[in-house]
């Protein structure tokens, strides 16, 4: 049997095999609400065969935003436009559905990517004030953040719980917390982008306090019986910023919180960081996680092949695989690798009609 579709539990989450759809960010919202793209991209992912679909990363608040085109879940309106969204995908789909709930901090209020990404003022149209640890901007010449204060900070904290609940009442199966890729809960761990002379700045138990508080407030808010996570950046891959080793005891103090699932991920926090990208070039970051918690571990970042991917699950590199370029690109990778290791997966039943004469026993019939 293969490794990667063998099925595993994640807390009370029971999933089919070991495929996570990774969050990916749509730039599609229309004032934080889910729009008839989010329909079709979520839609025809949910008919892929993997186990778990991850909305993209969902900001708490408005200023939360990556752009002016993310969705969010702060109010009644955007909670409305995901509750459409899924009743629509559960009608056709199964799937397991996580959302990653996120705040962008210093790297909020941006253009969408394909018009350039760059940062838009607070003065100008679709741009506001960004808020961060501390009033450093990502690249220099930005307009800077707003440095959190105290109430700041519990607003936020606020603001998270308030979409966990929100995510619970949508019947959502698991949360994950966005704390890599230089946003707002990766700007307090990093001490290149925390400055900070309070209890949450300086030394590591320091610049863990708020994301772990936000941690501890959204698991306590969200269903005991469904699965709280965090997405990491595993390094800055700066030298003297955020590492593995500072990753490992943040996982290891997750974990006595109770989280389900740590997510490895890297980079983002600064335009001075030198990736090696290449082929599971994020995956001794998982291992190293791995080697260090008794919780699930997913590792995520150029895994493509079939092969590959049994590998890491495997030989134990990590619990799970996530994949997000790669099923953009090949929206029935999952279908594809079951057909490869003589496995079985789940298709529509509009579809039962496509299965390959040459694989008779790839969908599973009947569920
Ligand atoms: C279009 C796109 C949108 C993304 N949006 C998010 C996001 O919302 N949250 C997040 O944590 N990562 C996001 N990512 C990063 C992916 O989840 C993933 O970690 C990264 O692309 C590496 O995996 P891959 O090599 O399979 O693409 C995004 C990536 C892409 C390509």
């Amino acid at each position: 049997m293969s490794a990667l579709f063998t099925p595993l539990r994640v807390g009370a989450l029971e999933l089919a095999n070991r495929i996570v759809i990774a969050p990916m960010c749509q730039y599609s919202a229309v004032n934080g609400c889910m729009t008839d793209w989010h329909l079709i991209h979520l839609g025809h992912l949910a008919l892929s065969g993997a186990a778990l679909l991850t909305i993209e990363a969902t900001a708490v608040l408005p200023e939360a935003r990556i752009t002016y085109a993310d969705v969010g879940l702060w109010n009644e309106a955007t909670e409305a436009a995901i509750a459409r969204t899924l009743e629509s995908i559960r009608r056709w789909s199964d799937m397991r559905v996580a959302i990653q709930l996120a705040h962008a901090g210093r790297k909020a209020s941006t253009e969408v990517p394909w018009k350039g990404g760059v940062q838009i003022p607070p003065d100008h149209a679709n741009g506001w004030q960004t808020v961060a640890p501390s009033a450093i901007p990502f690249r220099d010449g930005e307009h800077p953040p707003v440095a959190l204060d105290r109430s700041g900070l519990i607003r936020v904290r606020a603001a998270f719980v308030a979409a966990a609940q929100r995510a619970a009442r949508l019947g959502i199966d698991a949360v994950q917390l966005h704390g890599a890729h230089g946003y707002l809960l990766h700007q307090f761990l990093s001490p290149l982008s925390n400055r900070r002379d309070d209890e949450y700045g300086g030394s590591l138990e320091n610049r863990i306090r708020f994301p772990l508080e936000v941690f501890d407030a959204v698991r306590a808010a969200f269903p005991a019986d469904r699965a709280v996570t965090m997405r990491v950046s595993g390094t800055d891959w700066v030298d003297g910023g955020w590492d593995i080793d500072q990753t490992i005891v943040f996982a290891q103090a997750l974990e006595t919180r109770g989280c389900a699932a740590i997510h490895v991920s890297s980079g983002g926090l600064t335009p001075s960081q030198q990736i090696p990208v290449g082929p599971s070039y994020q995956l001794p970051l998982a291992r190293a996680v791995k080697r260090a918690t008794r919780i699930p571990v997913i590792a995520v970042g150029l895994i493509t092949g079939f092969e590959q991917a049994e590998a890491i699950v495997g030989t134990g590199d990590a619990d799970l695989i996530a994949l997000a370029r790669t099923i953009l690109y090949n929206p029935r990778w999952p279908w594809h690798a079951a057909a490869h290791f003589s496995e079985h997966v789940k298709a529509p039943d509009q579809y039962l009609r496509s299965q390959p004469r040459q694989y008779p026993d790839l969908f599973d019939i009947g569920h």
